[in-house]
C-alpha cells in the first residue's frame, strides 16, 4: 500500500543481476506504484526490453537514439517521485558520480529532483576498490541514498560483499522511504545557515568560512520529511530549490536576527546552524577607507545573539536546537551554552575532525543535551541532517497547538 499511486522510475544496468530488474518491477507494479524503465544498452544482454516493457505496462528507454524518448529525460527526471538504479555497474556508478551522460539513464539522473536511490551488485574485488567506495561516497554526498550490497556467492565463483541487494529489500527501503519521511508533517520548522557579513565600507567586510551546506541540508531533509520550512541564509553561493522550503536571504547579523526573531512565534521548532559573527564594526565607513601610514583601530561591537533571544521567549510546545563548533573543551562549551540559551539539544562538531566542518561534504556530530551525549559516525551532511532530524521527532513526537 505505501507504495500505491508513487511514480517510480527503475534504472538498470548491463549486470547478471539484471535479471532481478523483472521482479523489482513486479513488485513495483504489484504495489500500485506506476513504473517507467530506463535501460543502459549493455543491460539489453542481460534481460530483454520486451520483458520490462510487458511488466511495467509502458515503452523501456534503452538507447539515447530511441528517438523522442531520448529528448524526454527532463520530463521523465520531473514525473518520478522517486528514480531507482538497480543494479548498478562499477562502471555507470563512475559515470553518475561525475555526470558522464552517455545513457538515458545518466540524462535521467541529472534531470531528476526526486530522491534517487542505488543498488549496486558486482565482484568482491570491485566493490572494495578504492575507486568504487570514492564514487559511491561521492554520490552519497550529493544526497543519494545507498541500498547496500549483500554478502554471498557472486556470479563468478567468488564469495564476498557485491550481491544486489534483494528485490524485496529494494522494495522495503522504498516503501519505508515514503511512509517513515513524513513524520514532520504539520511542523513548521525554522533554520539559519550559512555565515553573516558584516560590513566595514561599501567594499570590505568581516566573515567567516561558512558555507550553509549542514543548513541547506537540514532544510531539505526536514522539507521532505513534511514540514514547511523557512531558510534564514546568509550569503553563500549554495542555495536550494526544494519545493516547501522559503529562503529569506540576509546578510548581516542584525537582518538574521530580524528575520528570524520575527518569524519565531508561529514556528514549531527552530534549528540554529548559521555562524552568526559575534562582533560587527560599530559603524560601517559611507566611502572606502583609504590606507594610510601606520596601523588602523576599528571598535567592533557585540551582535544580538539570536540563539539566546529564541531561548528566552520558547514556550512550552517549541523546540530550539543550536550548533556548537569547538577547537577545544567541545562537551563542557557546548553544555554551557545549552544551559544559557536555554536550548534543547547541541550540535556539536569539531572542525579538526577529519571530514567536519566548514565546506566538507561530510559531518562528524555528537548530540549533546542535559542528560546525555550521543556520538555519530563521520557521514554525508545530508545524512547528519536525517539524524538530527530523528532526534528531533523522538523528544517531541507530538505537536503543540
Ligand atoms: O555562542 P556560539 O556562537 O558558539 O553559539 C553557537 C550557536 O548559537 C549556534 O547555534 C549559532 O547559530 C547560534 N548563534 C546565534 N546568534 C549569535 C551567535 C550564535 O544564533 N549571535
Amino acid at each position: 500500500m505505501r507504495l500505491a499511486g508513487k511514480k517510480i522510475i527503475l534504472g538498470v544496468c548491463g549486470s547478471i543481476a539484471a535479471y532481478k530488474s523483472a521482479l523489482i518491477v513486479r513488485g513495483l507494479i504489484k504495489a500500485g506504484a506506476e513504473v517507467r524503465v530506463l535501460m543502459t544498452p549493455s543491460a539489453t544482454d542481460f534481460i530483454s526490453p520486451l520483458t520490462l516493457a510487458t511488466l511495467s505496462k509502458a515503452e523501456v528507454v534503452s538507447s539515447v537514439h530511441s528517438g523522442a524518448s531520448w529528448n524526454n529525460h527532463v520530463e521523465l527526471g520531473l514525473w518520478a517521485d522517486a528514480y531507482l538504479i538497480a543494479p548498478v555497474t562499477a562502471t555507470t556508478l563512475a559515470k553518475l558520480a561525475h555526470g558522464i551522460c552517455d545513457s538515458a539513464l545518466v540524462a535521467v539522473y541529472l534531470s531528476a529532483r526526486c530522491p534517487v536511490f542505488f543498488a549496486p551488485a558486482m565482484d568482491v574485488d570491485m566493490w572494495q576498490h578504492p575507486t568504487t567506495r570514492e564514487n559511491v561516497a561521492r554520490l552519497q554526498s550529493f544526497g543519494n541514498r545507498l541500498i547496500d550490497v549483500g554478502e554471498g556467492e557472486l556470479a563468478s565463483g567468488l564469495s564476498g560483499a557485491g550481491r544486489l541487494a534483494e528485490p524485496e529489500e529494494i522494495l522495503d527501503t522504498l516503501a519505508d522511504y515514503f511512509e517513515r519521511r513524513r513524520d514532520l508533517t504539520g511542523r513548521r520548522i525554522l533554520i539559519t545557515a550559512g555565515p553573516t557579513l558584516e560590513d566595514i565600507d561599501p567594499v570590505r567586510y568581516l566573515g567567516n568560512r561558512s558555507t550553509g551546506r549542514m543548513g541547506i541540508a537540514l532544510a531539505e531533509a526536514a522539507a521532505e520529511r513534511g514540514a514547511e520550512v523557512t531558510l534564514i541564509l546568509g550569503p553563500t553561493h549554495l542555495s536550494t530549490d526544494a519545493p516547501d522550503v522559503t529562503t529569506v536571504h540576509v546578510r548581516s547579523a542584525e537582518e538574521m536576527y530580524q528575520a528570524t526573531v520575527e518569524r519565531w512565534p508561529a514556528t514549531t521548532d527552530a534549528i540554529l546552524s548559521a555562524a552568526v559573527a559575534d562582533y560587527r564594526p560599530k559603524t560601517i565607513a559611507p566611502e572606502k577607507i583609504k590606507k594610510e601610514e601606520g596601523s588602523i583601530h576599528m571598535e567592533l561591537v557585540r551582535n544580538p545573539d539570536i540563539a539566546a533571544e529564541l531561548g528566552r521567549t520558547k514556550t512550552g510546545g517549541q523546540y530550539l536546537i543550536g550548533f556548537a563548533l569547538e577547537t577545544e573543551n567541545g562537551l563542557e562549551n557546548a553544555r554551557g551554552k545549552l544551559v544559557r540559551k536555554n536550548l534543547d539539544l547541541i550540535v556539536l562538531n569539531s572542525p579538526r575532525d577529519a571530514g567536519a566542518g566548514f565546506g566538507h561534504d561530510t559531518n562528524q556530530i555528537q548530540l549533546v543535551d542535559r542528560n546525555k551525549v550521543t556520538p555519530f559516525e563521520l557521514k554525508p551532511k545530508r545524512a547528519v541532517a536525517d539524524d538530527i532530524l530523528d532526534r528531533l521527532v523522538a523528544d517531541k513526537p507530538t505537536l503543540c497547538d
